[in-house]
């Protein structure tokens, strides 16, 4: 007779879980990272954090200056805010303490990590397939489902498919839904055409999820934030959040670079700029792959030649190109490659293999 720990190792043990991307010296286009923005640049205003603060403290005046700064870039009164160790930490914490004994409605495919989550707090996840054409969401069929869940995410640049909801097709949905708790992903925002945020203050039943791993090129230090109603933030600040999640050394290399934000903007600018440019390169090869429109730091590709795909893999593996691949989406017939726009150097040689593999 197993004993009820070994019965939850087991339980655990069948969920699939986070699998490490690969390590490589090479270009890491796998994580939709901001690898435009100078290295020395965060480098240098890390060493000069360093110089000033005292780790044996806790966190404290730190985590009210982030606040401030973040209040300054976003334009949202600090008490709407609240901030997490990444946003992966808000999304856990969320659903930990709301999704227990509930329902949630997402749409498929979306970010790996929110479903992930899910299926270790065993919540019944229903799954709205976006169209397959142009992976635009169905808004009627989403409601539908959402009325019997409890709660709805909304990943909005999604990923990995790279496109915005419209605007007006989230406001629309977000008003039927006035009893559930809705989160936007907005981790991609800063690539994107419009942030849902100002629209949502007024309403108790959303919050809307922001990071400055994507944009701001701070992965490692795992900043991620969220902007609510107050009613929400205030329990979330005080007993949802841990007194401490994120250190001293992350917070103020955060305000550093929050007050930076015009170098960050001309990397969007350049970002989005080639993304356009490989975009419509690719586009070029639509008889032979399909390239999706995209609102985010990356871009989304099918493939439906699997011997192409194949060997697009292992020559990109020879060149030490890291990207995401997807042979098998639910619903979906066909191979899927997910690239992060990088630098300029980097799109070249992603786009001399792409190349190599179509003979153009
Ligand atoms: C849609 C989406 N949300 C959230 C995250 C997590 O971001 P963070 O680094 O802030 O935890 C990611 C990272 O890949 C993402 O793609």
């Amino acid at each position: 007779m197993q004993n009820w720990l070994e019965k939850k190792y087991d339980e655990l043990g069948k969920i699939e879980g986070y699998v490490k991307p690969e390590k490589s010296e090479g270009i890491k286009l796998d994580s939709n990272e901001n690898f435009v923005i100078r290295n020395d640049f965060i480098r240098d205003i890390s060493l000069k954090v360093l110089r000033k603060i005292d780790l044996r403290e806790y966190p404290l005046e730190q985590f009210e200056e982030f606040y401030t700064q973040l209040s300054k870039y976003t334009k949202i009164k600090k008490s709407y805010l609240s901030i997490g160790n990444g946003s992966d930490q808000i999304i856990d914490l969320v659903l930990s303490i709301f999704g227990k004994h509930n329902r949630v409605t997402t749409f498929t495919p979306t970010f790996s990590y929110f479903i992930d989550r899910c299926k270790l707090y065993s919540i019944a996840i229903d799954q709205v397939p976006l169209e397959k054409n142009d992976n635009l969401l169905d808004k009627s069929k989403f409601i539908k489902s959402a009325k019997k869940s409890q709660i709805a995410y909304i990943c909005s640049p999604n990923n990995p498919t790279g496109n915005q909801i419209e605007k007006q097709k989230v406001i629309e949905i977000i008003n039927e839904l006035d009893d559930k708790l809705i989160i936007i992903d907005e981790a991609y925002v800063e690539f994107a055409n419009y942030s849902i945020s100002n629209e949502i203050i007024k309403k108790n039943n959303v919050i809307v999820l922001r990071t400055l791993s994507k944009a701001f090129g701070l992965a490692g230090a795992r900043l991620g934030y969220c902007i609510s109603n107050e009613k929400f933030s205030n329990l979330f600040r005080k007993v949802i959040q841990s007194p401490y999640p994120i250190n001293t050394i992350s917070l103020c290399i955060g305000c550093e670079i929050l007050k930076n934000t015009d170098y960050i903007n001309e990397t969007i600018k350049g970002i989005k700029e080639e993304r356009d440019r490989l975009y419509f390169y690719l586009k070029k090869l639509e008889n032979k792959i399909r390239v999706f429109k995209t609102d985010a730091n990356f871009i989304f590709i099918q493939i439906n030649d699997s011997e192409r795909y194949y060997r697009l893999l292992e020559l990109l593996k020879k060149e030490k190109i890291i990207i995401k691949a997807f042979d098998k989406i639910e619903g979906r017939n066909g191979r899927y490659i997910r690239v992060t726009i990088g630098t300029k150097e980097m799109n070249k040689r992603f786009l001399k293999i792409f190349r190599k593999i179509y003979e153009v």
